[in-house]
């Protein structure tokens, strides 16, 4: 009688992918998706919102900010995808629903009956100014963890955000 092959033990470890180990805690990866997963949810609530301004601005200013929302909604649409992409890396998952969003975003939703030009100025610069704060509020656990990785995406952010909400602001002072 032919002699059965020897079987092959494969552990689950060997066959599944292995844990996560890249020196962030299973706690500190946590915390810090949760905070990048906000920072999306605004993120993506402003991107709507500035888009929703690109087709419904009206008036003298129409051009300048027609152009000027298609600038800056065309930035936020790109921002959303690594912001993602650094939760996935994290290992957790990232929210992208509309559902998830609304629990999640600091951003209000867009106002249903469109406002005056400058009023969607005010409500834009209110919203940078929201996720700015977002972005900072996670800074100090992305840095404790030594998650450079997160912190120099957030510097970023921070930067686009405050930038955009000093343009957005000279559009409204005298
Ligand atoms: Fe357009």
């Amino acid at each position: 009688m032919a002699k059965s092959p020897a079987k092959t033990i494969v552990s689950a470890s060997v066959r599944g992918a292995p844990a996560i180990s890249i020196g962030i805690s299973d706690k500190d990866r946590a915390a810090i998706a949760q905070g990048l997963s906000r920072l999306l949810a605004d993120t993506y609530t402003l991107y709507l919102t500035t888009h929703n301004f690109h087709w419904n601005v009206t008036g003298p200013m129409f051009n300048t900010l027609h152009t000027m929302f298609m600038t800056q909604y065309t930035e936020l649409w790109n921002a959303v995808d690594p912001v993602a992409e650094r939760i996935r890396s994290l290992g957790h998952p990232a929210p992208g629903s509309y559902a998830q969003f609304s629990k999640l975003a600091t951003v209000p939703d867009a106002p249903v009956t469109p406002p005056k030009a400058l009023e969607m100025v005010r409500i834009l610069v209110q919203g940078h100014e929201a996720v700015a704060r977002t972005a900072r509020e996670l800074f100090p656990m992305a840095d404790k963890a030594s998650d450079e990785p997160t912190a120099d995406l957030l510097t970023q952010r921070m930067t686009v955000h405050e930038q955009t909400a000093w343009m957005l602001r000279s559009l409204l002072e005298e």
